[in-house]
């Protein structure tokens, strides 16, 4: 039997990208068959967050959004990270087998350096204790978004190296990267929490509308037929809408002319649509938030789940290093 696990990181409200390049696939993935993981990643939060209320109001956040948008706590284990002290175990052992260059040439760290994250030494060693996360469920396939690839490829290397050293402990991972690449943000570069340029998944109203309003546009007129690839609204509304519906907007796009929509009517059919997807998940957020003691029942139950299988790893991994 199959293990699928993935974990999203509670550093600020999730949003579109984080919606259609991971979360869908967490949600439907249960129907395939297999054992099932999802995660809030709090200790992973630690290399950004310096704010526990705000840390803690991020992890209740993150579970009623993967709660509201339908995963089922019956065939998934939804837990919170830091309720499974195993993994820093696990991060630890896998760290001592690991060189630094395997961690020097991983992109995010610099990529976030860049931007202006303090260098940590939590921060350096993110993708041991992702790979830790990875390895003590066991998990063959990791469903996430593109830009996660290279943490797994670390982990399978980290898995590879301990085995090689203190034999087959560890199952050795693969990626499996959803096929909605990359979802933009408002700016048209990847849509992000850290690069402000992204939408909220329960985005309704005001708030929706100022958010679709900020997707950059240039100077083209409506009647000046454009190539729809060129065209970031099109982009956005492929998320939304069904296909015949894209062909269409796509059609008049190309053709321009007039009555050909300009960028002002393509952002009010992506607000009415995108309004409508998440409506049905966002009335059921509102729900739950009302009933936090529920939420941590399913949240304590999750690691309980969750807790037992890494300590196995743990135990394994711990004897087969002389430290049992
Ligand atoms: P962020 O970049 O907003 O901090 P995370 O790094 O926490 O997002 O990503 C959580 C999950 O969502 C990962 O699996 C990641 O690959 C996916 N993801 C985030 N942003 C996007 C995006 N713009 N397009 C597709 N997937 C994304
Ligand atoms: N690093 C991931 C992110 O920022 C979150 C994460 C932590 C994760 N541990 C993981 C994802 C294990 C998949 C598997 O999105």
């Amino acid at each position: 039997m199959s293990t699928y696990l993935s974990g999203i990181q509670p550093s600020g409200l999730l949003h579109w990208g984080n919606y259609f390049g991971a979360i869908r696939q967490h949600i439907a993935a249960p129907a395939g068959g297999g054992e099932h993981f999802y995660f809030i990643a709090d200790y992973h939060a630690l290399t950004s967050s310096r704010d526990a209320t705000e840390l803690r109001s991020h992890v209740r956040e993150v579970a009623l959004t993967y709660l509201a948008l339908g995963l089922d706590v019956e065939k998934s284990v939804l837990f919170r990270q830091s309720d499974v002290p195993e993994v820093t175990e696990l991060a630890w052992m896998l760290a001592c087998v690991t060189g630094m260059g395997v961690l020097e040439r991983a992109t995010s760290y610099r990529d976030k350096v860049e931007r202006g994250l303090q260098a940590t030494v939590g921060l350096f060693m993110y993708p041991a204790l992702m790979a830790a996360d990875i390895l003590a469920y066991d998990s063959n396939f990791v469903p996430v978004g593109p830009d996660q690839q290279q943490h797994i490829e670390i982990a399978a290397d980290m898995a590879a190296s301990f085995n090689a050293v203190y034999g087959p402990v560890f199952t050795v991972p693969q990626p499996s990267i959803s096929p909605f690449a990359k979802v933009p943000g408002v700016d048209g570069q990847k849509m992000s929490k850290s690069y402000g340029n992204h939408i909220p998944i329960f985005a309704t109203g005001k708030e929706l509308k100022k958010a679709v309003g900020r997707i950059v546009t240039d100077s083209r007129g409506p009647e000046e037929p454009k190539d729809p690839a060129s065209v970031l609204l099109v982009d956005f509304l492929r998320l939304f809408v069904d296909e015949a519906e894209l062909a269409q907007w796509k059609e008049r796009v190309s053709k321009g002319g007039p009555g050909a929509p300009g960028y002002g009517h393509l952002k009010q059919r992506l607000v009415e649509a995108a309004d409508a997807f998440f409506a049905p998940a966002r009335a059921r957020r509102d729900e739950l938030a009302r009933e936090p003691a529920e939420v941590d029942r399913l949240l304590a139950r999750g690691a309980e789940r969750a807790r037992s299988k890494a300590r196995a790893t743990r135990d394994r991994a711990l004897a087969a290093c002389g430290l049992r």
